[in-house]
């Protein structure tokens, strides 16, 4: 029977799913990066899509904003049979040394959400990437990305994108943290939970220093991007 919210029958997700946040990336990545990709879910602008990386079936699907959304997709993934979840998303970047367009490899996400909170009935939890894809990101990343500044360790995932604290950085930075989004933790959570694998690949879209931050531009944005999701394709490619 078909998930409430990520409408597809089993079978129509491959085993590995890239997960963007933006329906328009799923749909970007879907039509330049996969071979024979099909619609195969589109409830609430959720946009899903399965076809074919390097002779092997992959799926894309978006998860929307934030953590309650991101844990929503990926349990009904899990449900539909997907066991490896690769987060393909944007950052801020809290380490002085990164530049725009630089790639994060997430190895855990401090939960700063209400989700897994709620999840672990306030219990004191660390929610981590799967070692098996960071293992193979951080791999690929030297053949697929060689000239992209990358930064390897934990990221913050937060409830709000408008921080009113005027300065995250010098909290976060002190604590050794890269970056701040707004998945990964349910994502990481979720997949644990249920015996699946997980992971994160960012690019830095923001850099977050004391009272300012500084975005990227649009075409810069791009070229990150594509890097990154060649990345993430060829990580998914070396799981198996
Ligand atoms: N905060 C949270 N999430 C983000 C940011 C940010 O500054 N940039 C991209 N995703």
């Amino acid at each position: 029977m078909s998930p409430v919210h990520v409408r597809a029958e089993p079978g129509e997700f491959a085993e590995s799913v890239l997960l963007p946040g933006d329906p328009r990336r799923a749909e970007y990545i879907a039509e330049n990066f996969l071979e024979d990709a099909r619609l195969v879910t589109e409830e609430r602008g959720l946009l899903g899509y399965t076809g074919i990386y390097a002779g092997r079936p992959v799926s894309v699907q978006t998860t929307g904003m934030g953590c309650p959304s991101a844990a929503i997709v990926t349990e009904e993934l899990i449900q539909l049979g997907v066991r490896n979840l690769l987060r393909v998303g944007t950052c801020g970047g809290y380490h002085p040394e990164m530049k725009l367009g630089d790639l994060v490899i997430a190895t855990a996400a401090t939960p700063q959400d209400g989700t897994v909170s709620s999840i672990t009935g306030g219990v004191p939890y660390a929610p981590a990437a799967h070692f098996d894809l960071v293992h193979a990101a951080f791999h690929a990343a030297g053949a697929v990305a060689p000239d992209r500044g990358t930064f390897l360790g934990p990221i913050v995932s937060a409830d709000l994108f408008y921080d009113p604290d005027k300065d995250p950085q010098a909290l976060w930075h002190s604590l050794g943290v890269l970056a701040v989004e707004m998945e990964a933790s349910a994502i990481f959570t979720l997949a644990a939970m249920r015996g699946a694998r997980a992971g994160c690949l960012l690019t830095v879209s923001d850099a977050i220093g004391s009272g300012k931050v500084e975005r990227i531009e649009d075409s810069a944005l791009k070229g990150a991007v594509d890097e990154m999701v060649g990345l993430a394709l060829e990580t998914l490619k070396a799981l198996h």
